[in-house]
């Protein structure tokens, strides 16, 4: 049996970046629940400023989500990080395995920390030691695969390094995982703005499409989406024509098929932003739908996520245990 374990921030609502790059995947991976874990990895989102009831509004709100996407609580376990120990218990173990610069050389810190800078807040020192966690939140469970968009890969890749690191120095402790992404949008792109991806704290809403966003504004939003200057007609060229080739992405990932053969069936850009205003429409129609009805039992959704952490402490004590031993302290 695989083991697989991913998380979401709830640092923002939920955008379609989210659920087609990873939420989607996690669905159709939904198995037993020792073997698919989802997290709301809200100690995650203490990294950059915040405000304390918008934090844990959204983790709710992330958590309601994803049931509303999906994912079945009989057949997999959700769960909020800060309510399992493991996890920063971990963490600190992992931090006396990583180097100061190998952390600082990751691009997400670089650009999270030009940013926080630019907007005159400190850096917190969590931002630099983010991965870190994020590995924990991995190794804790001997995890083997972590569906996760294309902007993940490279904390992936750090937690593989610190997995071997710790069990060649230590004994064979920590599953070596590998990173999963979509075949397609493992990236999807704002549709304002194609070069960067659609993220769902970018300061400019208009280029994003969030979960919840009603009909309407979804149309509205693919509607006036960036498309590129040149008269080549519809064609699927991510350097050349970013922001068509988005739209393409998108509606490959909506509706099946392959992004440059669905070109050759359209020969203007309003067609085509129409189709795919449409396909997202539909896509999300049933999650909104969903949601509307979990979010009127908050209790339900409370309940869910005490036993996925009840289920998630049972898989990762033993294993954390396990590392502090190995590492050299004194069994308690
Ligand atoms: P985050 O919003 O950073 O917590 O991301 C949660 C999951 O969604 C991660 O697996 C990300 O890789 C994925 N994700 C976030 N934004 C996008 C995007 N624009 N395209 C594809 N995947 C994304
Ligand atoms: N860093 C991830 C993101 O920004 C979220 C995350 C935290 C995560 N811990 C994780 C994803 C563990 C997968 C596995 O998207």
């Amino acid at each position: 049996m695989t083991r697989i374990f991913s998380g979401v921030k709830p640092s923002g609502h939920l955008t379609l970046g989210n659920y087609l790059g990873a939420v989607r995947q996690w669905v159709a991976a939904d198995q037993a629940p020792d073997e698919a874990l989802f997290c709301v990895v809200d100690l995650h989102a203490l990294t950059v400023e915040h405000d304390p009831a918008r934090v844990r509004r959204l983790s709710r709100q992330a958590a309601t989500l994803l049931l509303a996407a999906g994912l079945d609580p009989q057949r997999c376990t959700l769960f909020v990080q800060s309510h399992v120990d493991e996890h920063t218990r971990l963490a600190y173990l992992l931090e006396c395995t990583a180097g100061d610069g190998e952390l600082r050389r990751m691009i997400q810190y670089k650009e999270k920390a030009a940013k926080a800078q630019a907007a005159g807040d400190g850096v917190r020192l969590s931002l630099l030691t983010y991965p870190v966690l994020m590995a924990a939140d991995i190794l804790a469970y001997r995890t083997d695969e972590v569906p996760v968009g294309e902007d993940q890969r490279q904390h992936v890749e750090l937690t593989r390094d610190l997995a071997v690191r710790f069990n060649q120095r230590y004994g064979h402790t920590f599953t070596v995982p590998k990173a999963t992404h979509p075949k397609v949008a493992a990236r999807v792109m704002d549709l304002q703005e194609p070069t960067s991806k659609m993220g769902k704290s970018h300061e400019n809403g208009a280029g994003i499409v969030y979960l919840l966003d009603e009909p309407g504004v979804v149309a509205k939003k693919v509607m006036r989406a960036v498309t590129d200057s040149g008269d080549g007609g519809v064609v699927y060229d991510r350097e050349a024509r970013p922001g068509v080739a988005n739209l393409l992405d998108l509606l490959a990932a909506c509706t099946g098929g392959d992004p440059a053969v669905l070109a050759e069936g359209y020969s203007g850009y309003g067609a085509l932003k129409r189709d795919v205003a449409e396909a997202v429409v539909e896509l999300l129609r049933p999650v909104q739908e969903r949601h509307a009805e979990l979010a009127a039992d908050p209790g339900a959704v409370e309940k869910v996520l005490r036993e996925g952490a009840g289920r998630a402490r049972a898989l990762a004590r033993p294993v954390v245990d396990r590392a502090y031993e190995a590492i050299g302290l004194l069994a308690p």
